[in-house]
């Protein structure tokens, strides 16, 4: 009797793997590096702060960028800097990524403008909530939230990987937070935790996608001086904590575009970040001491989102 052919899940074949080679077999990695001269990729968020920086990033790199965000005259602006710095144009797309399905219609939108080819997404967009859980509860300030920050990543790759897929690669890039091992009061319950599902989400999700040529990388970055800096809206007692300067959309813009040449698999600007992220108890105590210098009290009288 002939041989028959394998059954099962079908062996994925990454076409632009390199291998960096560690002291054994047993500690060889596969480092993918993200090519951007070419690649067709949606960025969401791109009207302002990092995502604005980026896209100068990508744009610069010879990427091919559909742009989303609610502000289309910030995109339309933004497309204006780039195709008279002799970057491809970019696509706008104008959408409240906060109304459930318009993820997974901007997913289809970008689609379509690429001719089905796509080859990353990079989820930007962050809304931010500083509040009373205890006045909140989930009420639709809160689970805008969590649908911006949240189910739109998880909705746009869900409509995006099956593309990739069929082409044989693709990059899934979720942008996270600090924030997400620093559990402040007033912070912590809805912009803080919606980062920490969504770090949990994106390493659970790179392992769901070992086996196949889709590549998902988390960009944590640390306080960065745009509108959404997390902890400069927080009621202080009295002055904010001293803490170091943030540091520029460009700065962290170029480090992501970096980690991504690199085929880094996180990517966490400023470095000093990650100390939060691998040593969990340093960022609860930073919280618990912070946390005493907030004004919960006079929060609990004035709780509101935007
Ligand atoms: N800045 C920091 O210190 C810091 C630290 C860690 C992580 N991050 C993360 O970095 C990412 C970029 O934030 P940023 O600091 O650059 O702040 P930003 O300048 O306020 O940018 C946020 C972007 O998200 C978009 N956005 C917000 N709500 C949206 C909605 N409902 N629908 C569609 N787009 C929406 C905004 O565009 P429109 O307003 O035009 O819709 C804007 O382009 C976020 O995910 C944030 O959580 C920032």
């Amino acid at each position: 009797m002939g041989r028959q052919p394998p059954v099962g899940p079908p062996r994925w074949k990454g076409n632009d793997v390199h291998f960096a080679i560690g002291s054994s077999r047993m500690t060889r990695r596969a480092v993918r590096r993200v090519q951007l001269r070419g690649a067709r990729v949606l960025l969401t968020g791109a009207s302002s702060g990092i995502g604005r920086a980026l896209a100068h990033r990508l744009a610069a790199g010879g990427a091919e960028l559909v742009l989303a965000a609610r502000r289309a005259e910030l995109l339309e602006s933004l497309s204006d800097e780039l195709a008279a710095a002799r970057h491809s144009r970019p696509h706008s797309i104008p959408t409240d990524l906060g109304i459930p399905g318009a993820a997974a219609q901007l997913g289809a939108d970008a689609l379509q403008h690429f001719g089905h080819e796509i080859d990353m997404v990079i989820n930007n967009a962050g809304a931010s909530l500083i509040g009373a859980q205890s006045l909140i509860g989930d009420d639709s300030t809160a689970r805008t939230v969590y649908e911006v920050n949240f189910w739109t990543p998880l909705a746009l790759s869900a409509a995006l990987i099956p593309a990739m897929i069929a082409r044989g690669s693709g990059t899934i890039v979720n942008v996270t937070s600090t924030i997400q091992s620093v559990p402040l009061p007033l912070l912590g319950g809805y912009y803080g935790s919606s980062k920490a599902a969504l770090a949990q989400a994106t390493r659970a999700l790179r392992l769901e996608l070992a086996e196949s040529p889709i590549r998902v990388i988390e960009v944590v970055p640390g306080a960065t001086d745009t509108a959404l800096r997390d902890i400069d809206e927080l009621p202080w007692k009295n002055s904010p904590p001293n803490t170091l300067p943030p540091v520029s959309p460009e700065s962290t813009a170029t480090a992501i575009v970096r980690g991504l040449s690199m085929g880094r698999r996180r990517i966490v600007y400023p470095s000093y970040s990650v100390v939060p992220l691998e040593i969990p108890a340093v960022g609860r105590l930073v919280a618990s001491v912070g946390g005493r210098r907030v004004d919960t009290q006079e929060a609990i009288g004035s709780s509101g989102a935007r």
